[in-house]
């Protein structure tokens, strides 16, 4: 099949001429919904992992974080995809979103947004959609964070005020916002997640007022726990291992957090964004109903050792 002369679908493994119709139109639908179409002969194989059991059929989440496909927010969002969740993504501002749009295509997420948690109404705008849209909310994945690189790369010691403010704001108190929106779209239960890093417990080298900002979200994990326990609603902060990610490139010395993570773990590997996301896809199934205000560690056991 062809389009301005572009071909766009290629079938040669079909058995009869209905089959081939049936693909043809099943590829003709996908391209007047606006997705980018390779013929099939060409088409890189999906991104979403093949999973047979689908247990996370049925729920609705939203995902806040994806920057790339280095992201952790990924790996959680083809996780849950990959369950069978139905997920609405967001991308930071305009330069972001050619970088998700694409993988918010490979998730077939209704639901594609902007969100800078500094614009104001903005957070408010994409929890309307959801509202009007789904009227429920199964899930959130809270993936993001930042800290203004002096405030990130000096000493806690020399902190601003603005410096620490910007990055318990971004880093913290928006999981807590968020939390309050996603409260009545969760009448039904639900699980809230959000990503910290074993610098909250322990001082690391280099992660400085990050590791401040992530003992705060623990904290605020534990409350929302507390207080959103009654009504089926479960809040955990995910911790994982080092990850060469975009938000990982401003924490000075990298390379060396991962070779001492890989040597010392009992498992002497490193994660990746996969592993985060199975593990989170995990808590959010009903099977884990009674787990609840926990920082799961996914780092091979890393913070076990002394
Ligand atoms: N990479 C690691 O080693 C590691 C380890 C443990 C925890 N984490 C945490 O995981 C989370 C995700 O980070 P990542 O490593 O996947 O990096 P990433 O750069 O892929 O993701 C960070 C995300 O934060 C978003 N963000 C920053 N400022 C924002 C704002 N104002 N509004 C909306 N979004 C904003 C970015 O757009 C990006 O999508 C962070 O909370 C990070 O602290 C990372």
């Amino acid at each position: 099949m062809k389009v301005n002369g572009r071909e766009i679908a290629h079938v040669d493994d079909a058995k009869d001429r209905r089959q081939a119709f049936r693909k043809l139109a099943k590829t003709a639908e996908r391209y007047l919904q606006g997705q980018v179409l390779r013929p099939e002969s060409k088409r890189k194989s999906s991104m979403i992992p093949v999973v047979k059991a689908k247990l996370l059929e049925g729920k609705r989440g939203l995902i806040v974080g994806i920057a790339n496909e280095n992201s952790i927010a990924w790996g959680c969002a083809k996780a849950f995809r990959a369950f069978g969740a139905e997920l609405a993504v967001t991308y930071l501002n305009d330069k972001a979103k050619k970088y998700v749009e694409p993988l918010a295509r490979e998730l077939e997420a209704p639901i594609v947004m902007p969100l800078d948690v500094n614009a104001p109404g903005q957070m408010e705008a994409v929890f309307e959609r959801v509202t009007k849209e789904w009227g429920k909310l199964d899930f959130v994945v809270h993936s993001i964070a930042f800290s203004p690189k002096d405030a990130l790369q000096g000493r806690v010691v020399d902190v601003s005020r603005d410096g620490f403010l910007t990055t318990m704001d971004v880093s913290c108190w928006t999981f807590i916002r968020m939390a309050h929106l996603a409260e009545p779209l969760m009448r039904k239960g639900g699980t809230l997640f959000t990503m910290t890093y074993y610098g909250s417990q322990m001082v690391v080298k280099n992660y400085n007022i990050m590791g401040v900002a992530k003992a705060a979200l623990e904290s605020a994990v534990r409350y929302l726990a507390a207080e959103l326990g009654p009504k089926g609603i479960r809040v955990h902060a995910i911790s994982p291992g080092p990850l060469a990610t975009r938000a990982a490139s401003g924490i000075p010395e990298f390379d060396a957090l991962l070779d001492k993570a890989k040597a010392k773990a009992p498992a002497r590997s490193l994660v990746s964004i996969e592993d985060v996301g199975v593990a989170t896809a995990f808590l959010a199934h009903d099977a884990a109903r009674l787990i609840t205000g926990e920082t799961l560690y996914v780092d091979g056991g890393y913070h076990i050792i002394d």
